[in-house]
């Protein structure tokens, strides 16, 4: 990370705790501060623009799966210019107060709301039914309206390419996971993680620790130690903070950053970050609906359409498994390789993949087992 940008991220960092403290259900225009009454007329009058929401879990500075929307947001204001007006609101838990939120962004003229977290999901079903005339996006769901879409990124790519590298870099055998929410979409990225380094060495173990939470610094950090306490060495994480690395770099271990590129928190510690890029996407959006074709649907990207790839690999790692890695994502290009291609067993030994086969999208949706090598169960799986 350049200087320039360490001092953004810091900024923003600080910004967010400010903002953190007055949220409200108002939602903050940042690129519109109020005009004094007198002021000329705005090159776009503000009715002509296309108003867009959106809504965060986490602070815009949690340096990962918030601070990456936040960049994609500030992507499309700056690429449509006066054609569209958005704005943001951080830390908006996953309860009632996002329906409160979304409404109160309704009520402000918003016409295209990104809704960035899974337990958003009801609630943007809810407010959808009543809100016709106003499109909703909803990130890593699977309920979808005539006026809600949902889409995601295929996170389980990279956390495969970081796989590979942690599988070249344990010395102990034994990779970890700081895990989130138990939902099929972490549960498919720790797996994919461990696919990955056994795909180096096929006797790595694993363990997992769930925090039951997206953004919970200090938790995730207990859950680090904990890792590293009962023998791991390189840690991956679904969580939102870069904590899980910053414990790394305390203790000596080696970790990832996920979502966004967390180098510089961690430099000695940091193997790889599993960036997120949700421009692309956000750009297709507002163009649809600039160009009044907008539709549902259930968009998944992934390393192919470039919403994802492992980024910034340390100079330790040997040049082999860089070149394993960029075969992997050549593969993911062009079709020729997919991560979840049998055979492959469950911890219990069981077949869940025959040889040969390719997971299709249903079937990843449904992943609630640990593979091969992972110790425990999936909470809450039968
Ligand atoms: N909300 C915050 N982080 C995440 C994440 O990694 N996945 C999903 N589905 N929702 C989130």
């Amino acid at each position: 990370m350049t200087t320039l940008r360490k001092r953004a991220l810091i900024k923003m960092i600080g910004l967010s705790a400010v903002s953190m403290a007055v949220l409200t259900a108002c939602g903050k225009k940042e690129e519109a501060p109020a005009a004094p009454a007198n002021a000329p007329a705005a090159a776009a009058p503000a009715a002509d623009k296309l108003k867009v929401g959106f809504m965060y879990v986490s602070p815009i500075g949690d340096g990962g799966w918030t601070y990456q929307h936040e960049l994609g947001r500030k992507a499309i204001q700056e690429k449509f210019g006066d054609k569209i007006e958005t704005s943001m609101v951080e830390s908006v838990p996953e309860s009632a107060d996002a329906e409160r939120v979304m409404r109160d962004m309704i009520s402000q003229g918003n016409k295209l709301i990104f809704a960035t977290s899974f337990g958003y999901q009801d609630f943007v079903q809810k407010v959808a039914a009543d809100a016709k005339d106003v499109k909703f996006e909803h990130a890593t769901g699977y309920k979808t309206a005539d006026n809600a879409a949902v889409y995601d990124t295929k996170t389980f790519e990279g956390a495969y390419l970081a796989g590979i590298v942690a599988g070249a870099m344990t010395k102990t055998k034994t990779v970890g996971v700081v895990a989130s929410v138990p939902i099929p979409e972490v549960v498919r990225n720790v797996n994919s993680f461990v696919l990955g380094a056994q795909s180096v060495d096929p006797s790595i173990k694993a363990k997992v620790v769930w925090v039951n939470e997206w953004f919970a610094p200090p938790k995730e950090s207990e859950a680090a130690t904990s890792l590293i306490n009962g023998g791991v060495d390189v840690m991956y994480q679904n969580t939102n903070s870069p904590a899980v690395l910053k414990t790394a770099e305390e203790r000596g271990a080696r970790a990832f950053g996920k979502d966004g590129d967390m180098s510089a928190f961690a430099p000695k510690a940091h193997l790889g970050s599993a960036v997120i890029d949700w421009t692309p996407y956000y750009t297709k959006v507002v163009e649809d609906m600039l160009a009044g074709k907008w539709q549902t649907g259930n968009y998944w990207w992934g390393v192919k359409e470039g919403a994802i790839d492992l980024k910034k690999i340390a100079d330790d790692v040997p040049q082999e498994i860089k070149d394993k890695v960029e075969k992997a994502k050549a593969g993911m290009k062009d079709g020729s390789f997919a991560v979840w291609t049998g055979p492959i067993k469950d911890n219990t030994g069981k077949e869940v993949l025959e040889s040969g086969k390719v997971a299709d999208d249903a079937w990843l949706r449904g992943i609630n087992f640990y593979v091969n090598g992972i110790e425990g169960t999936v909470p809450g799986a039968k």
